[in-house]
């Protein structure tokens, strides 16, 4: 558990499928997101697979995001967890849209980068965010993030190829 300004991080479970399944299936959560295929309207068949696979694995960490003891809100993980290197990739989702615009993918992006470099020890944190997300662009920008670069027409959106920034942290240079 990770405990923090109202919000607090735990670990999926198994049994978080039905909150993974809703969010991955809400146009407006996923639209502006530069999606793989795999993760596009998925199954509970596919969600609970791949749900099953990342809490087996060491190469992935993923926390559910909640009100301190109450309410899931989305979840923020890790993954390509790279022992060698100390680098991963981030991921953020709030699922429940009336929370956006608070401060919550903020804090719990700010709480899992504490978490990455204070307990995984890593170095370098990682992500692609979409170029047409300018909500999700401040909030990493917020959270110490600093654009590194852009991945020119990566993915298919609303009738048109678009492009993503890959956006980065440093040990002790964010702002957690
Ligand atoms: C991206 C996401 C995690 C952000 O969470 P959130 O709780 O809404 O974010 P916060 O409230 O902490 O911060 C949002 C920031 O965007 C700003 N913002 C909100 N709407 C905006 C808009 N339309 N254009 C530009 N900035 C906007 C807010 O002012 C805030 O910036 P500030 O802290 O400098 O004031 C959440 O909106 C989400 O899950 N979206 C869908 C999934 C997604 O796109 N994930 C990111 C890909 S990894």
């Amino acid at each position: 558990m990770i405990d923090g300004e109202g919000i607090e991080l735990r670990a999926l479970q198994t049994d978080d499928v039905w909150l993974m399944y809703k969010w991955y299936n809400d146009a407006r959560v996923m639209d502006d997101m530069a999606s793989p295929q795999e993760l596009f309207a998925p199954s509970i068949e596919e969600v609970r697979r791949s749900l099953e696979r990342s809490v087996g694995s060491s190469r992935e960490r993923y926390f559910i995001v909640q009100f301190a003891g109450g309410r899931a809100l989305g979840f923020v993980s890790l993954t390509s967890i790279d022992v060698r290197n100390a680098s991963a990739e981030l991921t953020a989702v709030i699922g429940e849209t009336e929370e956006w615009g608070k401060g919550v993918g903020r804090e719990a992006t700010m709480r899992v980068v504490k978490y990455a470099f204070d307990v995984l020890n890593l170095h370098r944190i990682h992500l692609r965010v979409a170029e047409h997300n300018p909500r999700a662009i401040a909030c990493f920008e917020a959270s110490g993030f600093v654009r590194e670069g852009t991945l020119r027409d990566d993915h298919y959106h609303k009738g048109a190829y678009r492009s993503s920034h890959i956006m980065g942290v440093l040990r002790d240079e964010g702002s957690t």
